[in-house]
């Protein structure tokens, strides 16, 4: 499959792109492109992550470890922020506050109470009311153990969850699900101590921080920070291999300088890692699916329901299997760039402000940019950025004209609207079916491909008479 699509006007030729199996590439690689949508949702340079994993494993070799025990730190490292997206939502409505600022500010201040209370005094509903400030104030101080609690055990198990989506294998999953415990027991959500932490995850902690400071404040900021939570937050045999580690000029070289990918794909976990099949890809397609769902509440399943739909216009109109299967995961990645938007203005109710509908509007271009960057995924990116383009010209984020816009498009393009349609939003309940009809057949050759709204009518009808449908409201 090549990069450029060949624009099409609907249906003059129905390409046949067929997934590739790609045995240049493994699943290290796939995931540290990927990693750089975590990066965007905990509001963290790009590649926190990637140098969160480079660090970890340095400090695991410095330790002795086995080559399993290093591969189980290089991903958990690699994939700590999956859970990321699960507490966004939560984090607005407590805190009154941008989700992604909050989290990367969260994670510089010192760890003690103090800080933590100026934390919350500074950063709570800044661009709120002064009483609603008040009161998120009060509900954090006297609620605020049990809601970092829950907000860390949610995001953290959820993690864990996508990661064995991803067939890693209980090593990974519980070093990404006990990330946030400390070694004297003051760490959440379980307030384990000592070695009942995984290895994986008191080391991927001490990785996390060391990277965040570094960034804020040079090597000397990061050494400082490390040995300051000595035998407090981390485990002092962590710490030491840490101190021992950022010795060689490579730890900080590799992080420091552009080469980053190459240094992680030379590190022996990366490259014994599992080589990619389709059906592999697929799966990891529809684990980042989850990740972007799980940012809001409203769009809990839109992307696994937006691929179905998509998939059964594909059907409708007799795309071959190859074909479908590589629109599957246009449709199933088409929203990652929404990883990016703020959950302040995702979930707003009511008409979002001009500035922030500039910011969802950037969300198909950040979508397009993300999956531009990731070598497998590539040839997905146009398909992914346009889902908001519209026939007439009108739509965005580049007001494409029709003829640019491709057939795959324009299946997306559909079954995304029609699943926003039939599912609840903050400002208005699901729609049954055939209000959604009636709107789509209202827009038909302004927004939405005639062909493609027929055929998502024939298929849905089909479905509803076999008795099968995905929470759909009929009517
Ligand atoms: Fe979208
Ligand atoms: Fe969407």
């Amino acid at each position: 499959m090549s990069n450029a699509l060949p624009l099409m006007s609907a249906w003059s030729v129905v390409a046949t792109p067929v997934p590739t199996d790609a045995p240049s590439l493994n699943v290290a690689e796939l995931l540290g492109a990927l990693s750089h949508a975590l990066d965007l949702t905990e509001g963290q340079p790009k590649g926190h992550c990637q140098r969160a994993c480079w660090i970890g494993t340095q400090i695991g070799m410095q330790m002795g470890l086995t080559a399993e025990a290093l591969s189980d730190i290089y991903f958990t490292a690699l994939l700590k922020d999956l859970g990321c997206s699960s507490n966004a939502a939560r984090i607005c409505e407590l805190y009154l506050a941008d989700d992604i600022s909050f989290k990367r500010d969260f994670k510089t201040i010192d760890g003690s109470l103090a800080a933590a209370l100026r934390f919350v005094m500074d950063k709570t509903g800044i661009q709120s009311g002064f009483a609603e400030r008040v009161r998120a104030i009060l509900n954090i101080l006297r609620n605020g153990g049990e809601i970092s609690r829950e907000l860390i055990e949610t995001r953290c198990h959820r993690g864990a969850d996508i990661a064995a989506k991803m067939r890693f294998p209980a090593e990974v999953q519980d070093g990404i699900r006990w990330l946030d415990e400390h070694w004297d027991g003051s760490g959440k959500p379980e307030g384990r101590v000592g070695e009942a932490i995984p290895v994986a995850s008191r080391i991927a902690l001490v990785a996390q921080v060391a990277d965040i400071f570094h960034k804020e404040g040079g090597r000397a900021a990061a050494r400082a920070e490390i040995l300051a939570r000595r035998g407090t937050w981390f485990d002092p045999a962590v710490v030491d291999a840490f101190m021992s580690a950022e010795k060689r000029a490579v730890f900080w070289q590799a992080i420091e300088g552009d080469a980053l990918d190459r240094h992680l794909s030379d590190l022996a976990p990366a490259r014994s890692s599992a080589p990619l099949d389709d059906d592999y890809v697929d799966d990891i397609a529809a684990a980042f699916a989850d990740v972007i769902d799980a940012k809001s509440p409203f769009t809990a399943g839109h992307s696994r329901r937006v691929t179905l739909f998509t998939d059964m216009i594909a059907e409708e109109m007799g795309l071959d299997a190859g074909h479908r299967r590589w629109l599957r995961r246009a449709a199933l990645l088409h929203d990652i760039g929404k990883l990016a938007v703020s959950n302040q203005i995702l979930d707003k109710p009511g008409r979002p402000e001009e500035s922030e509908w500039i910011s969802i509007r950037s969300h198909p271009a950040h979508s397009a940019d993300i999956l531009r960057q990731v070598a497998i995924f590539r040839d997905l990116s146009d398909i992914a950025g346009a889902h908001h383009e519209r026939l007439d010209g009108k739509g965005y984020p580049l007001g494409l004209a029709s003829a640019d816009i491709v057939f795959e498009v324009r299946m997306l393009t559909v079954a995304d609207v029609f699943d926003a349609l039939t599912a609840d939003r903050p400002y208005r309940k699901a729609m049954t079916v055939s209000e959604a009809f009636a709107i789509l057949d209202k827009d038909i050759g302004t927004a939405f491909d005639g062909d493609c709204v027929a055929a998502l009518k024939r298929a849905v009808g089909r479905l509803a008479a076999d008795g099968g449908a995905p929470a759909l409201v009929w009517g």
